[in-house]
């Protein structure tokens, strides 16, 4: 659970958007957050309070002058035990409210007297949200230090297209997930390989492997949440890009060579998570093979580049970390990739426990010597990999 015990007063305010908080309360509780929920009047016209009770588990907060606090102080108790302070949808009054200063009903006031950060996720029809009176408003939020999620573009409730639609509830779990993850890797610039690879027989068929992409998508996901940024060049896999990261579609190991070529030359790392095929079909048929026309069809195999080799050979190579899938002898072939690679660190995993699935077992070899993760989801050692690797890199608040 990636946001365990972390105290989140979820702020709604009158939008029809409401009705995506009450998913976002299950999507932060999912994760382990203890969420407050506390609604402006004009909120409980969309959706009611006992929705987010039953969510949350918790009576919902309304009013300023609520009598169910001992000290009839709600703003100073709420805000006070909050680790962070979101508000989802944020309303267009309400960003002019706060960026005022108003303390004139509970969430307002619970935001002005509040000693945690604030996130806002912006919900507005189109023309309110290009409203002057709104751009001067958010402007004066991010010189404050209030963090904008959003918002994002697209059709919006009232029939018009444009930008003003709030994010997604699992867009905004993303941004509050990143916003608690140590930023071990702030200001670095990361290339991933991630999937497997495609080599053509004929336009129809070709040669691939088992890599879901599961393992490399989870390591750009981590990356950027740690604070880089992120390229992360992708064979032909089911998943959508992580937020924030920047992806590079290929199909074939020559144009994930090109891909990453060209990416890598301004990369601080580089982390070669895809299986990529070692041999691809010299005689691809351009068109395709039919099984009738005399005898079984000869394959010639030619050797793909070595991505990750090349990378680290570059006169000013990024930190390269190679993965190395093994079905046995999993310490002696992860070494010597990383010898004949020559990288500073290799990810060692058998293929029986990394292949395919959400959990993995990766065993980290490094000049320091080994170090074995526990078996975990691959989100969960994605992060402690980032760890490490800034830790290598220099980073003196990352442990491994
Ligand atoms: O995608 P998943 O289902 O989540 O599975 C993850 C994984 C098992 C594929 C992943 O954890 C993993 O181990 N990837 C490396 C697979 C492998 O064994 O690669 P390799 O031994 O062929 O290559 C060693 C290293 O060189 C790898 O970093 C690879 O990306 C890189 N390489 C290999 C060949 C090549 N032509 N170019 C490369 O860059």
């Amino acid at each position: 659970m990636e946001l365990n015990a972390k105290r989140i007063v979820l702020g709604v305010t009158g939008g029809i958007a409401a009705y995506k908080a009450a998913e976002l309360v299950r999507l932060l509780g999912k994760q382990g957050a203890d969420v407050q929920v506390a609604m402006t009047e004009g909120a409980t016209h969309f959706v009611t309070t006992t929705t987010f009770q039953a969510l949350s588990g918790k009576a919902v907060f309304t009013d300023q002058w609520d009598q169910r606090m001992p000290n009839a102080m709600a703003h100073i108790d709420l805000s006070r035990a909050a680790d962070l302070i979101l508000v989802a949808p944020a309303s267009a009054d309400f960003l002019a409210r706060i960026a005022h200063g108003f303390a004139d009903d509970l969430l307002s006031t619970m935001v002005l007297a509040r000693a945690c950060p604030l996130l806002v996720a912006p919900a507005m029809n189109l023309q309110m949200w290009q409203n002057p009176a709104t751009q001067r408003n958010v402007a004066q939020l991010a010189a404050d230090g209030v963090q904008l999620l959003g918002p994002a573009s697209g059709e919006q409730a009232c029939g018009e297209v444009g930008a003003g639609r709030m994010l997604e509830p699992e867009e905004i779990l993303e941004e509050v997930i990143a916003f608690f993850t140590p930023k071990v890797l702030a200001g670095r610039k990361v290339v991933i390989t991630a999937g497997p690879t495609f080599e053509a027989i004929d336009p129809v068929r070709g040669i691939t492997n088992l890599s879901s992409g599961r393992m490399g998508y989870a390591l750009a996901r981590a990356a950027r949440q740690a604070g880089a940024q992120v390229t992360l060049v992708s064979g032909p896999v089911a998943f959508a890009a992580p937020q924030g990261v920047d992806r590079i579609n290929v199909r074939s190991a020559l144009e994930m060579h090109a891909a990453v070529m060209g990416a890598v030359g301004a990369a601080d790392i580089f982390i070669g998570v895809a299986a990529v095929a070692d041999y691809r079909v010299a005689n691809a048929a351009e068109h395709k093979l039919k099984k009738d026309t005399g005898g079984i069809p000869p394959i010639e195999l030619v050797e793909n580049p070595d991505i990750l080799a090349e990378v680290a050979a570059l006169p000013a190579a990024p930190f390269c970390v190679g993965f190395a899938a093994e079905s046995r002898n999993l310490e002696d072939y992860a070494q010597a990739k990383r010898k004949k690679k020559n990288i500073p660190l290799i990810a060692g995993n058998l293929i029986q426990d990394g292949f395919g699935g959400d959990d993995n077992r990766l065993v980290l070899f490094d000049d320091a010597g080994v170090h074995p993760l526990t078996p975990a989801p691959k989100s969960v050692l994605a992060r402690q990999l980032v760890e490490h690797i800034a830790h290598m890199t220099g980073n003196t608040d990352a442990h491994d």
